[in-house]
């Protein structure tokens, strides 16, 4: 196995386009997208809602694949890959994070932990298990299934999960979505953890300009377009782009 890469570029895609449906129907979701992560770095995705960030999100994990163009990551072209090698590097070499959680619910806290390891027959490391069983809070928890724990705990449970293959990318859509805010941060703080001590790539699609606040650089999206971009932004930051992006939108309050 080659070591998750900690310097340079994490993910490149190129020309980037997806539609869906044809004729009359046809929806232009991302419009030729080309995008630059850092490896060891947290990213937001912003824009209005039907701009693209969750075509984008799944395009880039190869959840989904686009009409055209590519998406570099590692050493693959995701857009190259046939069904089941694609399959098999996004359980070896992705994490991704939903807003509904997307635990398993007859497994125990570890077992939906451990889950990308088991599908692909491999053991996990202990010593790694229990560092991310601990980073995530969850050291006490470990035997409770997902109905048995808060929602913040679920999502915790998750980013363990995204955690314990030590992926080349972890996405995450709207993971502070279905949370109140105080877990919200915790979710967010863990995130921002995994960068900067384990050097991991995360990128993140939120609503919420204090989310995008916690990331290194933050993308707009328009139109299935990228329009514009910010630097270790803060929050009145990212405010200002998202109300220079869409000046009929509410200028504050979420
Ligand atoms: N499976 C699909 N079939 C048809 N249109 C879709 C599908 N998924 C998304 N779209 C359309 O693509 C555009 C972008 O959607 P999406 O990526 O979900 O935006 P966002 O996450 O920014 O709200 C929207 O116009 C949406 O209606
Ligand atoms: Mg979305």
């Amino acid at each position: 196995m080659t070591a998750t890469p900690t310097t340079g570029v994490a993910l490149a895609a190129r020309a980037l386009r997806k539609e869906y449906g044809a004729g009359q129907s046809r929806v232009v979701a991302l419009d030729g997208v080309d995008l630059d992560l850092a490896a060891a770095r947290f990213t937001a995705v912003m824009g209005p809602s039907g701009s693209g960030k969750s075509t984008l999100l799944h395009c880039l994990a190869g959840l989904d694949r686009p009409t055209a163009g590519a998406v570099h990551i590692g050493d693959a072209d995701l857009t190259r890959l046939d069904d089941r090698r694609l399959t098999r590097l996004r359980r070896d070499r992705i994490g991704f994070v939903f807003q509904k959680f997307n635990l398993l619910p007859t497994l125990t806290a570890e077992e939906n932990i451990v889950l990308p390891l088991a599908i692909a027959g491999r053991r996990p490391d202990a010593t790694w298990l229990r560092q991310v069983v601990a980073a995530v809070g969850l050291t006490d928890r470990l035997g409770h299934r997902p109905a048995e724990l808060s929602g913040g705990q679920q999502q915790r449970v998750a980013v363990a999960r995204a955690l314990i293959t030590r992926p080349w990318v972890i996405f995450a859509d709207e993971p502070t979505g279905n949370l109140d805010s105080r877990s919200g941060a915790e979710v967010l703080r863990l995130l921002r953890e995994a960068v900067d001590t384990l050097g991991q790539t995360v990128v993140m699609v939120t609503h919420d300009p204090a989310a995008a606040a916690h990331a290194d650089r933050v993308v707009f999206l328009a139109d299935g377009r990228l329009v514009d971009e910010l630097h270790e932004p803060t929050v009145g930051d990212v405010r200002d782009a998202l109300s220079r992006l869409d000046p009929a939108a509410a200028p504050a309050g979420r």
